[in-house]
């Protein structure tokens, strides 16, 4: 990992105005260890400096995000490619902290376990979050700016190729629900189903046919790719692979959850009107909640990240 990298991108961002990239909307590579592999033992950052930056910039969201806003100048355009490639890494990221909650579960017991089971939900809230902020884009922007940017990588390019993504991945096809405490499982069973329709509700919104496409290529496709396409994957998110600490991975995370926090204070989730049809799945009231939690989702998972409880407050399930 080059000085560079390791002095900017994976410092931890201050609490003052947008500090991500060298201009709003801009972008910042990430680097993350390879799936299944072990964080370094130490890195630039400290866990304490972590949770430390993460209620400092809880308290300035709660004061009303007392932050300028972005210069205006920039396109829509400019705003959902940001969107496409900086909400595709926080959900890198919080997939691997789902895998790494997931593999701690078996040998979990008593309150590690609670505790284990309400963060593996927070997670796949917080994936649902990121499928609608990452889809939040106009099918104009969508089909003439995202989708050929693909294409003209590969012309199959694909969300299966998504190296992060296997550990978690029967989770979210809901085959086999984790060993969580009996009292989570109905919440998670429900943000998971949430995902998928979330998932099917995005393709639909923004490719005509996508919701027929991603249910027959789910049920057709095997799951296992050849590695190269996962490097290409990583190489059009921005993704490097290296050793970094998991302090430096939540260093990354609150970079990213700072500057999402901005962009939704400063445009809201949907800055222009659908051109299109809204699908039914998007219209749906669980949807229009997860829309309204999406910046609070945001801080528990980076809380949950550097290692402090969701809430200051005890849980309430209600939702
Ligand atoms: C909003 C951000 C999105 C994310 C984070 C995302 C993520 C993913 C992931 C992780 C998979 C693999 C699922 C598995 O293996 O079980 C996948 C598959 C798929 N997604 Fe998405 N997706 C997004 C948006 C879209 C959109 C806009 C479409 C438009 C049609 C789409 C269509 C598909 C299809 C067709 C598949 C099946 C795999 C294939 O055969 O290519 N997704 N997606």
């Amino acid at each position: 990992m080059s000085r560079a990298v390791e002095t900017i991108a994976l410092a931890l961002p201050h609490t003052g105005g947008w500090d991500f990239s060298d201009y709003p909307y801009g972008l910042e590579p990430l680097t993350l260890p390879q799936p299944g592999e072990p964080y370094a033992a130490r890195g630039s950052v400290e866990q304490s400096d972590t949770q430390e930056i993460c209620r400092r910039l809880q308290a300035a969201a709660h004061a009303g995000f007392e932050i300028p806003e972005p210069p205006v100048g920039h396109t829509m355009e400019r705003l959902f490619w940001f969107r496409w490639i900086t909400g595709h890494q926080v959900s890198f990221i919080i997939w691997r902290l789902l895998a790494d909650a997931l593999a701690r579960l078996p040998s979990a017991s008593g309150s590690e376990r609670a505790a284990l089971s309400t963060a593996i939900t927070e997670f796949v809230r917080g994936y649902c979050g990121m499928l609608l902020y990452t889809g939040s884009s106009d099918r104009a922007v969508y089909n003439g700016v995202i989708r050929p940017s693909m294409y003209r990588l590969h012309s199959t390019f694909s969300g299966t190729w998504a190296l992060d993504y296997p550990p978690v991945r029967s989770l979210f096809r809901g085959r086999k629900t984790p060993a969580v405490v009996e009292s989570e499982v109905e919440a998670l069973t429900r943000e998971v189903r949430l995902s998928n329709q979330i998932h099917f509700g995005v393709a639909s919104k923004l490719v005509t046919g996508g919701r027929s496409l991603l249910q027959r290529s789910i049920t057709e496709r095997d799951t296992a790719q050849p590695r190269m396409w996962g490097e290409v994957f990583d190489c059009y998110f921005l993704t490097q692979r290296g050793v970094v600490s998991a302090p430096e991975m939540s260093a990354q995370l609150l970079r990213r959850q700072k500057a999402l926090a901005i962009d939704l204070r400063s445009n809201g989730l949907y800055p222009v009107p659908a051109d299109g049809e809204i699908p039914r799945e998007l219209r749906r009231p669980e949807v229009t909640a997860c829309e309204e939690d999406l910046a609070a989702s945001l801080f528990r998972i980076a809380r949950l990240a550097v290692g402090l409880p969701a809430t200051d407050r005890p849980r309430t399930v209600a939702r």
